[in-house]
């Protein structure tokens, strides 16, 4: 099989970070594949390296050894210009906080990725439109982030993080500052996401809730994998099930 049946690969993820007379080992050796369309979480304690590991594949910040192929590219050595690129074209990232652009509309935050796109694939403000009526935001796109709420903020968010239809989207805690409702929209949001574009989705969180709807689940400790859980489909399904009758549905994207 060709290597690009995998959007993500990491060989060996080492990363030091230091602290003056002291060495923090953030990293220790980590080495896992995800394939298209996987639905992936990493959790784990506080500190076991889960946000220094979403930033290297992230491409926020470089290992200091092992490799990371995005789509079947090396990014691990890419100059800055380079490694620009292929987070502006191959990663959409989510962050706890929305990171929006305050002064702008949600419909100008989504389209701006666009604009600033070397290769012009899409139009800024027609992609940006079709994007937050998928996330169940169309009738809120002329709204500043001031005067939405957080889960309708994060879900421009994701608008955002799809503007450039990047093969793989990376959520660190996104629903880390929103209550259960809005978290319930939001992962429905990427679950959605996942099934209808095919995006791969690598989903931080400590919230046990969000990391029992996922497919696979790694967990770090120490800067470590100690567990790589695939779910099969049938584990899903009853765990899917078992959560409606005891909680009821869920509320539908765009309910809140
Ligand atoms: N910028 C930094 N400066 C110093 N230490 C850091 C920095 N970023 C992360 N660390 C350390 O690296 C380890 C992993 O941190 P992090 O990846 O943020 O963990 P998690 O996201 O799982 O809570 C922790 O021990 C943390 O204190
Ligand atoms: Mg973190």
């Amino acid at each position: 099989m060709s290597q690009n049946q995998y959007v993500l690969q990491t060989e060996n993820l080492h990363k030091d970070i230091n602290m003056g007379k002291v060495v923090v080992h953030a990293l220790r050796g980590v080495t896992f594949s995800v394939e298209r369309g996987e639905f992936l979480g990493i959790i784990g304690p506080s500190g076991s390296g889960k946000s220094t590991l979403l930033g290297l594949i992230g491409g926020l910040d470089t290992p200091t050894s092992g490799t990371i192929h995005i789509d079947g590219q090396n990014v691990t050595n890419l100059d800055e210009n380079a490694l620009t690129r292929v987070r502006n074209e191959k990663i959409g990232f989510v962050f706890q906080f929305f990171n929006l652009v305050p002064t702008l509309t949600a419909l100008e935050n989504v389209a701006l990725p666009i604009q600033f796109a070397r290769k012009k694939r899409f139009n800024p403000h027609k992609r940006a439109k079709e994007l937050l009526t998928l996330l169940g935001m169309g009738d809120r796109m002329h709204h500043r982030p001031n005067q939405l709420s957080g889960g309708q903020q994060q879900r421009v968010a994701i608008a955002r993080a799809l503007a450039n239809e990047p093969p793989l989207l990376l959520a660190d805690e996104p629903t880390g500052s929103l209550d259960s409702e809005s978290s319930a929209v939001v992962m429905n949001a990427l679950r959605d996401v996942q099934k209808r574009m095919g995006t791969t989705v690598i989903i931080v969180t400590h919230d046990l809730e969000v990391a029992s709807q996922v497919n696979r689940i790694i967990t770090l400790n120490d800067g470590q994998i100690i567990k790589d859980d695939a779910r099969s489909t049938a584990q899903l399904a009853a765990v899917q099930a078992y959560k409606k009758r005891s909680t009821g549905e869920l509320s539908a994207v765009g309910t809140n």
